[in-house]
């Protein structure tokens, strides 16, 4: 790379935060943006005011500072087309995430799961319902055995996932979801058979032709330890995953990954950035639970940690078309991240509570997720999600055990944890 490169990443979580951080060291990276970011974002570049959102002005932005590659973190403006809109207005700018028509990979659950049936990638026996094949999804459903799981087809933040054990439920929470639970987004539903098993997730860099391996991480979405509780947005992260060992992962690459990389390319589908494979290890056999469009979050806090390679090289690599020439080098460390979140998330939380203490913290690298700073240069909780606690170990226990010692020092009101994360993990 000859010279440097201006960058404008996108978002304003936990994830962004460990991309700045990693994008920051590199030895490419001229100025760092990050739109809108975070208080911990503010580390490692200059924080705008933009909205993901509003193309427009995204568009200005880039014009206007000269930026050379934009990261777009989050799926939502992917799934609105960010890309396609920028590659139009300005050609060339290099954007590291997918078109339009591949971000349908998160964006529509329906085209992910015809996707994967006709290039025979292995996940979940399914149909897609809406209004008019109402009876032909409660018939499928009395085929199926509990529990019954309901997908709304589009973006529901998160929320549009339902697992239910009884079958009249089931039934009901169907007919709720056509008329409009999740709004336009289930407006069509996929109904899948429940597949049992141990998930991980699986994260490449790819240009949609070639692509490059980034470690594999477990994380934990439930509020409470040992998996109870409500669904949040996760709640810690491992990696690596002790059963994502060489044969697993050969079954992944040559099964899955391979296969959606071909058939973005068959569909003529442009594909430059993160694919996050969601998987289900049914005894030693990974099935695709859900394609995401972006990187996973908290997953990101402990990949990037691993990550000894240059990111901006990477993605240059990518957007460039070099990508298969490109190597990535891992940090064989375990690598940990402890969510500390708002008392009450997911559900109600107050905001604005004073966080102290990360000036005591040695051992860990601190993410922010939901934070900012306010006039006087205080640090305040602005979400459910608040930090993210990042340690190394040489085993799991031990990169944990830093992760604790380091939490001790941060405080806020009613700040919660997990202290289980990676417990179903060897
Ligand atoms: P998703 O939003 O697609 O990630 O789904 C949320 C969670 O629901 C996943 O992380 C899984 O734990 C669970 N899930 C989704 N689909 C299935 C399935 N077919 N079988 C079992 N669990 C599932
Ligand atoms: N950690 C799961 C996600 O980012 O969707």
């Amino acid at each position: 790379m000859n010279d440097k490169l201006n960058i404008l990443l996108l978002g304003s979580g936990g994830r962004e935060c460990a991309l700045a951080w990693k994008l920051a060291q590199s030895p490419a990276l001229n100025q760092l943006f990050i739109a809108p970011g975070n208080a911990g974002t503010a580390q490692y570049g200059t924080n705008v005011a933009l909205k993901p959102l509003d193309f427009g002005q995204v568009t200005d932005f880039c014009q206007n500072n000269h930026i050379d590659m934009l990261i777009v973190g989050s799926e939502d403006p992917l799934v609105a087309g960010i890309t396609d809109y920028m590659e139009n207005t300005l050609p060339h700018l290099q954007v590291i995430g997918p078109s339009k028509a591949g971000a349908q990979l998160e964006g529509s659950k329906d085209f992910a799961k015809q996707f994967m049936q006709k290039y025979g990638i292995p996940t979940a026996a399914h149909l897609s319902v809406t209004a008019q094949n109402l009876d032909e999804g409660l018939h499928f459903l009395e085929q199926q055995q509990a529990p019954y799981v309901l997908k709304a087809d589009g973006l529901a933040a998160g929320k549009g996932v339902l697992i239910i054990s009884d079958l009249n439920e089931a039934k009901a929470e169907l007919r709720a979801m056509l008329e409009g639970k999740f709004g336009n987004a289930s407006a069509t539903v996929v109904i899948e058979q429940f597949l049992k098993g141990i998930e991980c997730s699986v994260f490449v860099i790819t240009n949609g032709k070639n692509y490059q391996l980034l470690p594999v991480a477990k994380d934990y979405k439930r509020i409470g330890e040992n998996d109870q509780g409500l669904n949040t947005g996760g709640m810690g992260a491992v990696s690596p995953v002790s059963f994502a060992d060489e044969a697993f992962m050969e079954k992944v690459r040559m099964r899955i990954i391979e296969p959606t990389i071909q058939g973005l390319q068959q569909e003529g589908i442009p594909y430059c950035g993160f694919i996050f494979f969601g998987l289900m290890n049914v005894k030693g056999d990974p099935y695709v639970i859900e394609y995401n469009c972006r990187m996973g979050d908290p997953e990101t806090e402990v990949v990037m940690p691993r990550l000894k390679s240059d990111l901006v090289a990477l993605l240059h690599a990518a957007a460039g078309g070099t990508l298969g020439d490109a190597t990535v080098e891992i940090d064989p460390r375990y690598a940990v991240t402890v969510m500390l979140v708002s008392g009450g998330y997911p559900q109600s939380y107050e905001k604005n509570k004073v966080i102290t203490g990360l000036e005591q913290v040695a051992g860990s690298t601190v993410f922010h997720a939901g934070t900012k700073c306010d006039e006087q240069g205080n640090l305040l909780t602005s979400g459910g999600r608040v930090l993210a606690v990042t340690s190394y170990g040489n085993t799991k226990d031990e990169a944990l055990a830093h992760s604790f010692e380091s939490i001790k020092h941060i405080s806020f009101d009613k700040m919660y944890y997990r202290r289980d994360i990676g417990f179903d993990l060897d």
